[in-house]
Order: structure tokens, then sequence, then C-alpha cells
């Protein structure tokens, strides 16, 4: 019996900032951020679209009748979340009209949640053959202006259909999650940004990677010659590429550059979009899948999940026949090209906008899910 990834879709909000100027504006060489750091345009989210939103405008075209019908699981994954109590999953199972039979949840852990969510919702439907689930990674990743990780911040949403059926990717039971309580990232109760130690997060990502690579491979008599492609979590695109290098190491430079090729279709959207926390590996392997030349149906991937704290997970599925007539390329393409570019003093603008009902009247955002107002701490949102 099979589950995996049905049906795929990424969301990004309707603005972007370009690296060059973000640079020329902070005084810094334009080439750290786009070859050093890797990223080329950046997210950026108007105090209309929160996690909800991205969320809702992520899974909303993916979604059929009978897919809401079966649903029995919305598991929603980030570090943005609105409410220290209520689940984003709540709001979001009524936004999409899931039926009522059905568990609403939200899952943290930094960057990794996602993928807890996703091999929750696996074993869901390995012992529910006929049901679903939905996961979503949605995150609006802000360091703040003028900070370290002001480069490498983003925003946009990962919806995932898990079924017994899936058309995309077939997960196996292949899996070396990685717990390790450390500091590198984190953000206490309240704050609005990360606290962040940039270099040992650089190195415990590195690490981690290393670390359940050696594992997966001693435990599952495995060797990088069974993988067409590696896909990372992608905080920006050099991150992936430096574990890349490291774990890697000890292969043929042959062997390294085929899974560097691949790796750098892995990258394409998220250069374009920034970092999405939780979303980052998913919309990287969305970039492999729509952007290879090279992979084909029964192509086995392995996939590496890093959220700071740190929890990491090294994991794998099977491209499944057909699943190229599966994938949104066009609408992605279109969504990205469709955004509107952002000048800096506009983004800092639109950073340092309150989120009050004045301000979210006045938005000229026209996208499908947006929030409208908050009274008494409550959202409400166009639906
Ligand atoms: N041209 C080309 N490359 C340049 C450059 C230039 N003019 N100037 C610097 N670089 C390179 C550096 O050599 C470095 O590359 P390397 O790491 O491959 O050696 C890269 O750009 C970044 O430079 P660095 O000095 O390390 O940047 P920084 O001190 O501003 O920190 C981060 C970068 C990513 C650590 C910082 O943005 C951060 O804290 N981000 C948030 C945390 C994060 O994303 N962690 C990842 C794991 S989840």
């Amino acid at each position: 019996m099979t589950a995996g990834i049905d049906k795929l879709n990424f969301f990004v909000p309707p603005y972007y900032l370009e690296m060059t100027e973000l640079a020329n504006a902070r005084n810094v060489d334009p080439a750290k951020y786009t070859i050093g750091i890797g990223q080329d345009q950046m997210a950026i989210s108007p105090i209309t679209q929160d996690i909800i939103t991205l969320a809702a405008n992520a899974a909303q075209p993916i979604l059929t009748d009978e897919d809401r019908q079966t649903i029995d699981l919305v598991i929603l994954g980030t570090e943005s979340s609105v409410d220290e109590s209520k689940a984003a999953a709540v709001v979001l199972h009524r936004l999409l009209g899931i039926q009522p039979f059905a568990r609403g949840i939200e899952l943290k852990e930094a960057c990794y949640s996602a993928t807890a969510g996703l091999q929750f919702a696996k074993e869901y439907v390995l012992a529910h053959p006929e049901r679903k689930a939905l996961v979503i990674a949605s995150d609006i990743a802000r360091y703040g202006l003028h900070s370290g990780g002001e480069p490498t911040q983003g925003a946009g949403a990962v919806a995932m259909l898990v079924t017994s059926q899936p058309r995309i990717l077939a997960l196996s039971d292949e899996s070396v999650p990685y717990t390790q309580d450390i500091y590198d990232f984190w953000r206490p109760t309240g704050e609005p940004y990360p606290v962040v130690n940039g270099p040992l997060s650089n190195q415990t990502y590195i690490q981690a990677f290393e670390t359940v690579w050696q594992e997966y491979q001693q435990r599952y008599q495995k060797t990088l010659a069974d993988f067409a492609a590696l896909a990372f979590h992608i905080p920006y695109t050099k991150m992936g590429k430096k574990a890349l290098l490291a774990g890697l190491a000890q292969e043929s430079e042959a062997e390294q550059n085929r899974i560097l090729a691949q790796y750098e279709e892995s990258i394409r959207y998220s250069r374009r979009v920034g970092n999405l926390y939780t979303g980052s590996l998913y919309l990287g392997l969305i970039s492999l899948l729509e952007n290879s030349q090279t992979l084909k149906a029964g192509d086995k991937l392995g996939l590496f999940s890093y959220g700071s704290g740190a929890v990491a997970e090294f994991f794998t599925g099977r491209l499944v026949p057909g699943y190229q007539e599966h994938l949104l390329t066009d609408a992605h393409e279109a969504l990205l090209a469709n955004r509107q570019a952002l000048s800096v003093a506009a983004y800092e603008e639109v950073f340092q906008t309150p989120l009050t009902n004045e301000n979210l009247t006045a938005s000229t955002d026209t996208t499908a899910f947006r929030l409208t107002a908050v009274n008494d701490h409550i959202r409400y949102y166009q639906e």
C-alpha cells in the first residue's frame, strides 16, 4: 500500500523586492546577495496576507468538492502563527469548506513542522485508504529591517493533498528524523522577530544533513546512486548547496555534479521568492519537478527537512507514472511573473504598516483570500 502527494501547489504574495535594490540601499555589494546568499528576489507580504490567507490561496485551487468531502485531516505547519491557542487550520478548514468531521491542527517546530505533518498524514491515509489529508506549510519569514537575516526573508505557502493513490510522489517508509536541543534560531513568545545565531544555524544545518544522510545510508543500505535528485530545505539557496557539498564530499565529482545539476533546478523558484520557512523544502520540490528536464517516473528522490532548534529529517519518495500531468507549472510561472515589484521605500513601508482596520480597508490587494478586518482579535476574511 502506498501513500503520498497527490496534488501540490504553492502561493506567494503579489509583491516582491529585487535583491540588488536592497543591497544598494544597505551599502552591500549586490553580489553578496545574488551569489554569496543566492537570492534574486524576495516575496513581500502585505498586511492583508497572513499565514491563513497564504495557506487558503495555496490550497483552494487544488481542491475538488470530492476532496472537501473526504479530507479528514487539515494540518498546518508554521512558525509565524497568528494565535497562541487557536490553530490556524481551524479557520482554514472553514475557508476551504472541508467536511466538518475532520481534525484541524497547527504544528510547530521552526521550518520542520510541515514535514512532521506530511508523515502524520501519510500514516493516516495508509490506515484509512479511502480518506485524504491536507497538509499546508505557511509562513511569513521576517528578521527585521537592517537585520543580518534581512536578505533571507520571504513569504508563502505550499499545499499538499495526501492520499493512498498519489499521482505525484509516493512516499516510502524510509526516513531518518533527528532531534537535538540547540539554540541556533528561536522566537520567544510575543517577540515579533526571531533571535538568530546565523553561523550556528548554518553549521547545525550542515551537521544535521551529514548525520541523517550517513544514518540513512547505513540503516537502509542505500547509496547516492539510488537517487535521481535530492531536495533541501532552502532558507536561502546557497544553504542547501553548502550542505550538499559537505555531505557528499566523499562522492565522485561526477556524482556530485549530477546531484548539483538537479539542485539548481530545485532552487529556481526560491531564488525569486526567498524564504518560506516551513514551505521552503516543498517549494524546492515543486521547482525541481517543474523545471528538471531529466527526472522521470520511477525516480527516487531524497528530501532533507531542517527546522532550527533543531529537528531534521531525511526521507524519500518515488515519482509516480504520469506525475508531469499533475504539475501546475504554467500557473506557477504566471503567479511569479504577475507580481508587482516594490521599491525599497515601499517594502519598508509595507513592513512597518501596523495591522489596523483602516490600513486593511485602504489596501489594494485583490487576492482571492485576504484579511479584511480584525475586531477584538478576531480575524475576518474576504472569501
Ligand atoms: N560577492 C560574493 N559573495 C559574497 C560577497 C560578495 N561581494 N560578500 C560576501 N559573500 C559571501 C560570503 O563569502 C558568504 O559565502 P560562504 O558562506 O559561502 O562563504 C556569503 O556571501 C554570506 O556572507 P556572510 O558574511 O556569511 O553573511 P552574513 O554574516 O550577513 O550572514 C546569514 C549570512 C545567512 C548567516 C544571515 O543572513 C542569517 O543569519 N540568516 C538567517 C539564518 C539562516 O538563514 N540560517 C540558515 C539555516 S536555517
